[in-house]
C-alpha cells in the first residue's frame, strides 16, 4: 500500500459529498455568498427542481477577475480576515463552497466590481474550460448545470424535480426569513413563485408562513441571561403531521439543529400529540462567543457553550405564551365547532340509508317519515345506543359549562349552558384534570400515594429497568414508589393516588419509553411534566365508561375551575359549545 496526496480534483469531490448533498445545498451556498458579498437583491432561478439548472444572480459587491480565480481555489476566502473562527458573522467561512460545487457539476462564475470590467470563468465539473472578458451589471451571477452528472453515485439520489423543487424553496425561504432586508425573486421553469421586498423580520416571516398563523399563532418575545429569543409559534391546537414548517435561527443562521428542535418540542409537552408538529420561525440571539457554529460541514448544526440554559430559556419563554394564550384556543375551538355540527338536512340523508327489512309504512307516510319509521323500528332489533336524558329542569344555574343532562356512546357529556349546548369529550378532559392535580400537588409538595398491599413484580426488558430505576427519585416525587428487582423486573410498591386502580405494567412500559426519549438536556421539572402526562393518562375515565350524572357534573365544575382545562394534553379541544343563536341557525329559525 503506498500512501499518496490527493489530486485537488478529487478533494474537491470529497468535499462536495459532505457540503452539496443536492441542489437545494448548492442553492444554499449560493444564496449564502450573495448575502455575505452584502446584496440588496438576489435573484434565484431554478429548472426542474434545480436538478437541470440553480442559477443565483447578487448584486453585491462582486470580484475581480484574479479574486474569482482563487474563490475557485479550495480554503481560499474573504470572509476569515483575521484569523478568527470563534466570532463569525458571515454565513460562509470555509473557503469550500464554491470548488466542492465547482467539482460536481457544469459551473459557470459572471462577476464584475462596480466601475470595473466584468469576467466570466466556466469550469466543468472540476476541470477549467474557459474564461474571458463578460459583459454583466456589477455583482456576481453564479450557474451550475447538470449537478452530478459525472458522479452516478450522488445522481441516484436524488429525488423527483419536485421534491428537490420543494427542497429549494425550503433553503430559500430559510435564508429570506433571515435576512428581511434584502429583497428576493424565486423563479421556477419560468413561473415567479417569490417577490419579497426588504421589510421588517414578522412582515417576513408572516408572508412565508401559513397564512393562518395570524389568528393561530403567538408571539414570542422573550430575554434572559444575555440571550434572546424572539419570533411566533403556533397555537397548540394548529398543528402539522410533519415537522416541516419550524424555522430556526442562531443569531440569523438558519439551523436544524437537533437541541433547538428539541427544546420547540418540549414547550409543547402534554400540550400536543407526540406525532404532530407545532409551526414555529424563531429566532434566538447567543453572544458570539458561546456558540461554535464550525462544527458541521453544511453549518446547519451549532454548538452552544451552555446547552442547558438555552433549552431552558427556549422551553420557558414559549411555555408562558402558551400558557397564556390557553384560554384562547379554547375560545377558538368553540367557535370553530358548529361546521362540525350535522344538519337536519345531512340527518335525514343518513336516515334514508336505513336499510326497511320492516313492513312498508303506510302508503301516505312522507318520504321522510319512512326512514324514521324504519330507524325507530331498527331501534328494538338491536340494543339501545348508550344514551340517557336527564329531564330538562326550568332554570339552569349559571355554570359556564351548564348541568350534565346525559352521556353520548358512553364517551360525551352532553351539559346545558345558560347559554347553549356543551359536550364533553370525557376522556380528554379528565386526563387533563388528573394531569393538573397532579402537577398542583407537586407544586404543593404533596403528591398522595398509594402503598399496594402486595408490592407488584413487573418484568421488563433490561434497559427499561434501567432507565426506570435511575429515575425512581423523580417518580417517587409522582407518587410512583419502584425499585430494581433483578435483572429484568421491577418491583413497584405503591402508586399515585390520583391514578386509582390500574394497569401497571402498562404505566411502567410507557413511563420507560418516554424515560429513553430524555436527553440529557432536559431540566427535572420537564421529566416531571413528562412522567406526570403519561400517568395522567392511565388514571383517567376511559371513553366507553358510563357515568352517573353525580360524577359528570363533578368533572363538569372541576374542569371550570382548572387552568388549561380547554385542551386535552394532546392539543385537541375537551370541549365544545354550541350557542343558542348558532342552534336557531342550525333550525332555519333566524
Ligand atoms: N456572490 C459573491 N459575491 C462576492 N464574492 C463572492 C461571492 N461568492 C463567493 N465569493 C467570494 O468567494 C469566496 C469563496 O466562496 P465560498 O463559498 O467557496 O467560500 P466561503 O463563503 O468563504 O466559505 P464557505 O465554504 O463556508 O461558504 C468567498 O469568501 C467570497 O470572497
Ligand atoms: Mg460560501
Amino acid at each position: 500500500m503506498s500512501i499518496r496526496r490527493l489530486p485537488s480534483e478529487l478533494v474537491n469531490r470529497i468535499a462536495a459529498g459532505e457540503v452539496v448533498e443536492r441542489p437545494a445545498s448548492a442553492l444554499k451556498e449560493l444564496v449564502e455568498n450573495a448575502l455575505d458579498a452584502g446584496s440588496a437583491t438576489i435573484r434565484i432561478r431554478l429548472t426542474a427542481g434545480g436538478l437541470e439548472m440553480v442559477e443565483v444572480v447578487d448584486d453585491g459587491c462582486g470580484m475581480a477577475p484574479d479574486e474569482m480565480r482563487l474563490a475557485l481555489e479550495r480554503h481560499a476566502t474573504s470572509k476569515l480576515p483575521d484569523d478568527v473562527l470563534d466570532r463569525v458573522t458571515s454565513f460562509g467561512f470555509r473557503g469550500e463552497a464554491l470548488p466542492s460545487i465547482a467539482s460536481v457539476s457544469r459551473f459557470t462564475l459572471e462577476s464584475r466590481v462596480q466601475g470595473k470590467d466584468g469576467w466570466r470563468i466556466e469550469i466543468d465539473h472540476g476541470v477549467a474550460v474557459g474564461e474571458g472578458p463578460a459583459s454583466v451589471p456589477p455583482g456576481t451571477c453564479v450557474r451550475i448545470e447538470a449537478l452530478f452528472d459525472k458522479v452516478p453515485a450522488r445522481r441516484k439520489f436524488l429525488r423527483s424535480s419536485r421534491a428537490e423543487y420543494g427542497a429549494c424553496l425550503d433553503s430559500v425561504k430559510r435564508l429570506a426569513m433571515a435576512r428581511s432586508d434584502v429583497a428576493f425573486v424565486l423563479e421556477h421553469d419560468g413561473r415567479r413563485i417569490l417577490s419579497l421586498q426588504p421589510t421588517t423580520p414578522p412582515q417576513r416571516v408572516a408572508e412565508l408562513l401559513s397564512a393562518e398563523l395570524d389568528r393561530n399563532g403567538i408571539g414570542i418575545e422573550c430575554e434572559r441571561n444575555g440571550m434572546g429569543l424572539t419570533g411566533v409559534v403556533s397555537l397548540p391546537t394548529f398543528n402539522r403531521g410533519m415537522a416541516d414548517q419550524q424555522y430556526l435561527f442562531v443569531n440569523a443562521r438558519p439551523v436544524k439543529d437537533r437541541l433547538l428542535v428539541g427544546a420547540l418540542r418540549g414547550a409543547y409537552r402534554d400540550l400536543i400529540a407526540r406525532d404532530r408538529y407545532p409551526i414555529a420561525a424563531l429566532f434566538l440571539s447567543v453572544p458570539l462567543e458561546d456558540v461554535d457554529v464550525n462544527v458541521h460541514p453544511a453549518k446547519t448544526e451549532v454548538r452552544f457553550r451552555d446547552p442547558t440554559a438555552v433549552r431552558g430559556m427556549i422551553v420557558g419563554g414559549i411555555r408562558a405564551a402558551l400558557d397564556e394564550a390557553s384560554q384562547k384556543s379554547a375560545t377558538r375551538e368553540q367557535a370553530a365547532a358548529p361546521v362540525l355540527w350535522t344538519t337536519s338536512a345531512s340527518f335525514d340523508e343518513r336516515l334514508n340509508r336505513v336499510p326497511t327489512s320492516a313492513a312498508a309504512p303506510p302508503q301516505w307516510a312522507p318520504a321522510g317519515a319512512t326512514a324514521v319509521l324504519a330507524e325507530a323500528r331498527a331501534l328494538f332489533d338491536h340494543p339501545p345506543p348508550a344514551a340517557r336524558a336527564e329531564m330538562a329542569i326550568a332554570e339552569v344555574p349559571q355554570y359556564p359549562l351548564g348541568v350534565a343532562r346525559g352521556q353520548v356512546s358512553a364517551t360525551y357529556i352532553i351539559a346545558e349552558a345558560e347559554d347553549g349546548l356543551v359536550i364533553v369529550d370525557q376522556h380528554a378532559a379528565h386526563e387533563r384534570l388528573v394531569l393538573e392535580r397532579m402537577r398542583a400537588a407537586r407544586e404543593g409538595g404533596s403528591v398522595a400515594r398509594q402503598p399496594l398491599l402486595m408490592p407488584e413484580v413487573v418484568d421488563l426488558e433490561e434497559p427499561d429497568c434501567d432507565r426506570l430505576e435511575t429515575a425512581a427519585d423523580e417518580l417517587a416525587e409522582l407518587g410512583l414508589e419502584v425499585e430494581r428487582f433483578g435483572s429484568s423486573s421491577i418491583l413497584v410498591r405503591a402508586t399515585p393516588a390520583a391514578l386509582g386502580k390500574t394497569d401497571i405494567r402498562g404505566l411502567l412500559t410507557d413511563l420507560a419509553a418516554e424515560l429513553a426519549e430524555f436527553g440529557s438536556a432536559f431540566s427535572l421539572q420537564e421529566k416531571l411534566d413528562h412522567v406526570a402526562a403519561t400517568i395522567a393518562c392511565h388514571g383517567s375515565v376511559r371513553a366507553g365508561r358510563v357515568l352517573s350524572v353525580t360524577e359528570m357534573n363533578a368533572l363538569l365544575r372541576e374542569m371550570e375551575v382548572t387552568p388549561r382545562s380547554g385542551q386535552c394534553n394532546h392539543g385537541r379541544p375537551t370541549w365544545v359549545k354550541l350557542g343558542h343563536a348558532e342552534m336557531e341557525k342550525l333550525f332555519g329559525r333566524r
